[in-house]
């Protein structure tokens, strides 16, 4: 929030359920900053860099052990603590814009609104791992649960992960706690209505970073 200059730097992150085109808008964005001459990376997470990757594989397989809401929330923030000093920090110093698909808000709305994870907990972690670091701007990208399943489902040869194999429940509960923290944080964390035609979302999405290049 507080990185100075007319053209510091910004950190932008994307967030919603499957399918609410998270992955097509995170593409739009870094299209309409190269267009303007921003440098800009793109990036995802669980992952980011290779070792980052290798732990989104442990926390999104659907193996044979069990992963406790717990320790699922401590491999995220493992994996977030890997790709924020190897690939977002050193980024951002550089002066690169980073457009991360998913980030800390995911794991409130997953892990905490969706597993009943304590949500004190998820920010002590959140302040060990990244301190006082925020998205300067979040797009939370907003559909109706069956609208994005449906996407999701749709999409060629995904074959479900750990939570895309979830129930309609699990993601109710996880969009509901995605709005609440929009409501809390309504300066950052920027609602699009993701069920409206791809056109549509990138008007919304283009207006809001018009207003904040
Ligand atoms: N606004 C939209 N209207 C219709 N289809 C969309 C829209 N946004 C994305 N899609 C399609 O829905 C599917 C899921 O989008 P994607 O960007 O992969 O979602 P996410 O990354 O949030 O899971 C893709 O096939 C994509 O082309
Ligand atoms: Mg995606």
């Amino acid at each position: 929030m507080s990185r100075p200059g007319p053209r510091a730097a910004r950190f932008i992150t994307l967030e919603g359920i499957e399918g609410a085109g998270k992955s097509t808008v995170a593409r739009i964005v870094g299209e309409w900053l190269t267009q303007h001459s921003i440098p800009v990376r793109l990036t995802r997470e669980p992952g980011g860099t290779p070792l980052a990757e290798r732990v989104r594989q442990i926390v999104l397989e659907r193996g044979s052990e069990h992963l406790s809401p717990v320790t699922e929330t401590l491999l995220m923030f493992a994996a977030r603590g890997i790709h924020l000093e190897n690939l977002i920090r050193p980024a951002l110093e550089r002066g690169e814009w980073v457009v991360c698909d998913r980030f800390t808000d995911a794991t409130r709305a997953y892990q905490g609104s969706g597993r009943g994870v304590d949500a004190k907990w998820i920010e002590d972690l959140a302040t060990a791992v990244h301190g006082s670091l925020q998205p300067d701007c979040t797009l939370l990208l907003d559909v109706p649960v069956a609208v994005g399943l449906a996407r999701a489902r749709g999409r060629s040869g995904s074959s479900a992960d750990r939570f895309e194999a979830e129930v309609e429940a699990f993601f109710e509960r996880v969009r509901a706690g995605y709005l609440e923290q929009a409501a809390r944080e309504p300066r950052r964390i920027r609602v699009i209505d993701a069920a409206a035609d791809l056109a549509e979302v990138e008007g919304q999405v283009i207006q809001i970073l018009q207003g904040f290049v």
